[in-house]
């Protein structure tokens, strides 16, 4: 049936999906990707024609529709949308469509590209509602609503949305990582058959496919075609890119749902997560479309973002006023604007392993409360925030000892301990309430800015004690739920999204924070490879990226001060060093470049993000182009020494074509090697003027760097106009 009424052509920001809802059947995606010229309703019907298969020898003898949840009763052999059973009846469904339409969007973002789609299968008594929204930059999203329409139980075993993606799709891209080493890329042939990657560690997790995508052979940051998406889930997901012998690719996923964890009683309902999806001309395309879609969140951070001092590695569980009260001194003198307490504030916390549930004022180590600290800080002129740990509980503190049966566990055997703590049962409306209150009453005793909201182990066998059954759903969004009430009751609150490090960092996550801990590695040659992956769905100002000590905690590597801040540089900008322990000359080279951080945040946190090709993977570019293109910064990057010295010419993408810029080094970024007196390549020392097109196109001989530092251009437009 081609009714062309039930045709929809959505498009934004360079993309355009065409949605087939015609016909009796859970509605098609006919195009997914480059934005289409205007099409009329008839070219809709022609172009859904021109992608339907042939019918070949030992197939079904009817097309195989893809819906966007497929299904095996049509003939699909692919991963089923829905799976699940009445005790063992109705495994397989056939939804029949009932109503769909375009309209507008709750969510702004969105503006008047949501389609909507009601289906039911009246026989396995279950009714669905598909949701499909375009935002302004081009960032696809759709979920399901799934509700139980007959008496008794439908046990939902899983949901995945599916979306396709063509032949030329021909290699995947996805993450992997762990604990200091998180955002890890792996690229692997997109071979027949389905790919998967699991997240069964009832948090985002270290491992997590922040982005999961398919692109055409070789694609990069600035080539190929590539189709990514990300499961917007701080709980279990599951994601995948499925390609069969019909010729037929998708990339999709859903929540990862536990045994009996859904079961939809008559009214009830389950909705997945938001499945987002980006399109682009290489990675730095489809990156920028989640940006500017992160961007333009109602309630997006719009203050500068503050230089951060984070007390952490300056001075672990040590807590103690006098140390406290001069490293805030020393920090109010570089420049910092915002004082952050990590752990080892609250009641009983000498170490790891006691305290986490008891969130109080520990009195031996702080006799007369956070006052003296948070008056000195203020008094500073800083921001204070606290570090917090919600939804954790160590067996060795008081609300554990009250209360056992807060703790998450199936019921009859304790989960083993990680770091010494259990996970707390954020579903006992109890424990909600004691976190929620202890939380929002220190929140307003302290007038707390900002909260580094940790989540430091996996969820192992994380279940509801007294019932016996699986919780991971449920405690995931009874975490959302209490970030939601804390900050509907301190609307001006921040929150830092952080678990071990970047092991939340997921779009629904970043829905309600405002910066995440991308790692507890600081390391900054660990630190370029992680945030440029990271980059790739979170903007560089959600980034927390501090300047550690000269050598490393966590690698043992030791870098100079221009390397350190000249990649933190790239990020929301912190510290996390006893200042107090620091050198005069090191204040003196940390305060310039706290300063140059300021200068330049304005417009590189709302600016677009490009990465390099560079052919030799040893030298990296990183750089940030101003919205109206009026200016960019770039770094060099050497990440290893090179068989090739000096590394050759390097293109700078994302210019105006038609402008012509300055490009100059800015100092106090320099990692160069000197030879015979010559310090950089014969434009160095005073700069050069090329057109935004020579720069992107031929490029320039990039410097010789020491490995393991970096050199900075400060690229701007000039007065004398256009140099076509
Ligand atoms: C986690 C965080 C660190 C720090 C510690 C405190 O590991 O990622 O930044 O806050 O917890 O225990």
């Amino acid at each position: 049936m081609s009714d062309t009424t039930r045709l929809f052509h959505l498009f934004a920001g360079g993309v355009s999906v065409v949605i087939d809802a015609t016909g009796t059947g859970v509605p098609r995606i006919a195009h997914w990707g480059a934005a289409l010229l205007p099409v009329s309703p008839a070219g809709l019907a022609q172009l859904v024609t021109a992608g339907q298969p042939q019918i070949v020898s030992n197939s079904i003898d009817t097309l195989v529709p893809l819906g966007i949840l497929p299904e095996q009763s049509t003939g699909w052999a692919g991963t089923p949308g829905i799976t699940g059973h009445r005790d063992g009846r109705h495994f397989s469904l056939a939804l029949e469509l009932t109503d769909a339409r375009v309209e507008q969007s709750p969510d702004a973002r969105f503006a008047d590209r949501r389609f909507v789609a009601a289906l039911a299968d009246v026989d396995a008594g279950l009714a669905v509602e598909l949701v499909l929204e375009l935002s302004d930059s081009g960032v696809l999203r759709t979920r399901a609503t799934v509700t139980g329409t007959a008496d008794g139980a439908y046990t939902l075993d899983g949901l995945n949305l599916a979306l396709p993606v063509p032949l030329q799709a021909q290699e995947i891209l996805d993450f992997t990582g762990r604990h200091v080493r998180e955002s890890s890329a792996q690229r692997h042939d997109f071979t027949f058959g389905t790919h998967v990657k699991e997240g069964r560690r009832g948090r985002t997790g270290h491992d997590a496919a922040l982005l999961y995508a398919v692109g055409t052979a070789g694609f990069g940051f600035r080539s190929g075609e590539v189709w990514g998406v990300q499961v917007a889930w701080s709980g279990n997901h599951r994601s995948y890119a499925e390609r069969l012998p019909n010729g037929r690719g998708v990339v999709g996923g859903g929540e990862l749902l536990l045994p009996g964890e859904i079961r939809l009683e008559n009214g009830d309902g389950y909705t997945s997560p938001w499945l987002y999806a980006s399109y682009g001309t290489g990675l730095d395309d489809l990156s920028a479309r989640f940006h500017e879609f992160l961007r333009a969140r109602v309630g997006y951070p719009t203050s500068p973002r503050p230089v951060v001092l984070n007390t952490w590695e300056a001075v672990y569980f040590d807590q103690d006023l006098d140390t406290l009260l001069a490293l805030a001194d020393r920090a109010a003198e570089v420049g910092v604007e915002r004082f952050v307490l990590d752990d080892g504030w609250f009641h009983g916390r000498r170490d790891k392993s006691a305290g986490l549930g008891d969130w109080r004022i520990d009195e031996g180590v702080w006799p007369e409360g956070l006052d003296p600290l948070v008056s000195r800080v203020r008094a500073l002129g800083m921001q204070f925030g606290l570090w917090f740990e919600p939804e954790m509980i160590n067996p060795d503190s008081d609300a554990a000892r009250e209360h056992p049966e807060w703790i998450m566990s199936p019921g009859h055997r304790l989960p083993p301990t990680a770091r010494y703590q259990q996970v707390l049962d954020l579903a006992n409306p109890e424990a909600f309430a004691h976190v929620l209150e202890s939380m929002s009453a220190l929140v307003a005793r302290y007038d707390i800015d900002f909260i580094k909201w940790d989540h430091n182990r996996d969820l192992v066998d994380a279940g509801h004690p007294g019932a016996g059954v699986a919780g991971v759903h449920d405690q995931t969004l009874a975490f959302y739920r209490l970030v939601d009430e804390l900050r509907a009751r301190h609307p001006e609150l921040e929150i830092e999204a952080c678990s071990s490090g970047g092991a939340r960092a997921d779009l629904e996550v970043l829905e309600r924070s405002d910066r995440i801990w991308a790692s507890d590695c600081i390391d900054a040659l660990e630190r370029q490879r992680i945030e440029r992956w990271t980059g790739v769905t979170v903007p560089p100002e959600l980034i927390g990226s501090h300047v550690g000590s000269a050598t490393a905690h966590s690698t043992k590597r030791t870098h100079d001060i221009s390397f350190r801040a000249g990649t933190a540089l790239f990020g929301s900008f912190g510290i996390e060093q006893n200042l107090s322990l620091a050198s005069a000359e090191e204040i003196a080279q940390l305060t310039e470049w706290i300063a140059l951080y300021k200068e330049l945040r304005g417009w590189m946190h709302r600016g677009t993000v490009v990465r390099g090709d560079h052919p030799d993977p040893s030298y990296w570019l990183r750089g940030i182009v101003a919205k109206d293109r009026d200016q960019a910064l770039y770094s060099f990057v050497a990440v290893a020494t090179s068989v090739q010295n000096p590394p050759g010419m390097v293109r700078l993408p994302g210019l105006d074509p038609e402008r012509t810029y300055r490009v100059a080094p800015l100092a106090p970024g320099n990692g160069i090697l000197t030879f015979n007196h010559h310090a950089g390549p014969a434009w160095w020392t005073d700069g050069i003027e090329l057109s935004g097109h020579a720069l992107s196109s031929v490029g320039l001989q990039a410097p010789a760097l020491a490995p393991e530092h970096l050199a900075l251009v400060h690229v701007t437009t000039t007065k004398e106009g256009l140099d076509r």
